[in-house]
């Protein structure tokens, strides 16, 4: 899945001769590295987005996980299994970039745990049936794939590699997720019903998902500047549904939304006012899913001790191994 844009930098630290040579190098389109001298904020900033995205990457797995056990076919599950897996993997990825810049892994495990950190709002929604997880696919990591691809030319290098592999692996997702959808637009009435009210259900959750409207995120500017953000969240917003509403259309499948119209002056389709105090109000922590999502986290976390443990203690014995021939 996915980052939302929630980031919310804190501004830029001063306007020294290093803050000028750094953005002059930005301004380049040169990549930052890690040991290179970066702005407290800039850092900051990265940590944030970075930790933000690795979580909602691992809360992810759980709607769909939920769905492993119950998909119609053997075929549909292994591609499931493979989907919930490459998500498992995108957090890996990314927490490793985080650490990059200086925090731990234990600390972010922690912020999220402990209910400190923020993961995308769309995954505290519940998934109710097998066409949910059709819409996910098209929907939420179609959703994703917009507002990563930019990414890829984040100015921070290990963020923008990650991407690179990780948008190759979502474009996977969002096909198996469309074709899904298309199976069941094409079926039995009732299927086309399942499909629909998926649609229903996702399709306002995952317009938030580009995060609040340019006017209300004061801090993305910032983001801007230092080119970690290349698009604003109305710009890639309406990028996803331009792409979307006639993928929809295709199907066969309404939009809930009275006021979605072609503007010929535009080229672009018009739509209705998202919720947003819906959007706040999920992103707090009082979404369908927020105590169940992280029960399940801190769960997996604590039965998941001894595989830490152990793997702890096998990097300690090779250690000693390795320094045992060394000495000898
Ligand atoms: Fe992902
Ligand atoms: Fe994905």
């Amino acid at each position: 899945m996915y980052s939302q844009a929630l980031q919310d930098p804190t501004g830029a630290d001063g306007a020294g001769p290093q803050d000028d040579r750094f953005q002059a190098r930005i301004d380049a389109e040169d990549r930052i590295e890690p040991n290179d001298w970066m702005p407290d904020a800039y850092r900051r900033t990265l940590i944030r987005q970075i930790s933000q995205h690795a979580h909602s990457e691992i809360v992810g797995m759980l709607p769909e996980g939920n769905w492993i056990t119950r998909a119609p076919t053997l075929r549909r599950k292994a591609a499931l299994l493979a989907k919930v897996q490459d998500e498992g993997g995108h957090g890996l990825y990314l927490y490793a970039a985080a650490e990059t810049l200086g925090v731990t892994r234990e600390e972010l495990v922690e912020q999220l745990l402990t209910g400190r950190a923020k993961y995308s709002s769309i995954f505290n929604y519940p998934t109710l049936s097998w066409a949910d997880i059709g819409a996910i696919g098209w929907l939420v990591d179609g959703a994703a794939i917009m507002n990563q691809i930019p990414l890829c030319r984040c100015s921070y290098g290990p963020y923008a590699r990650s991407m690179i592999r990780i948008c190759k692996e979502e474009s996977f997702h969002q096909r198996q997720g469309f074709e899904i959808m298309t199976v069941l637009a094409r079926g039995s009435a009732e299927q086309q019903a399942m499909a629909q009210d998926a649609l229903n259900r996702w399709w306002w959750p995952s317009l938030m998902m580009f995060g609040p409207p340019d006017q209300q995120s004061q801090h993305s500017d910032a983001s801007m500047r230092w080119k970690i953000k290349r698009f604003t969240n109305d710009a890639l917003r309406q990028k996803f549904i331009d792409a979307t509403v006639p993928q929809g259309h295709f199907l066969g499948l309404t939009f809930p939304d009275p006021v979605l119209r072609h503007n010929a002056a535009s080229g672009h389709w018009d739509f209705g006012t998202i919720d947003w105090d819906e959007f706040r109000r999920v992103l707090a922590g009082d979404g369908p899913c927020n105590r169940e999502r992280l029960a399940a986290r801190r769960r997996a976390h604590e039965e998941g001790a001894w595989v830490r443990e152990a793997a702890l203690a096998h990097a300690a014995r090779q250690r000693a191994v390795a320094q045992q021939r060394e000495a000898e």
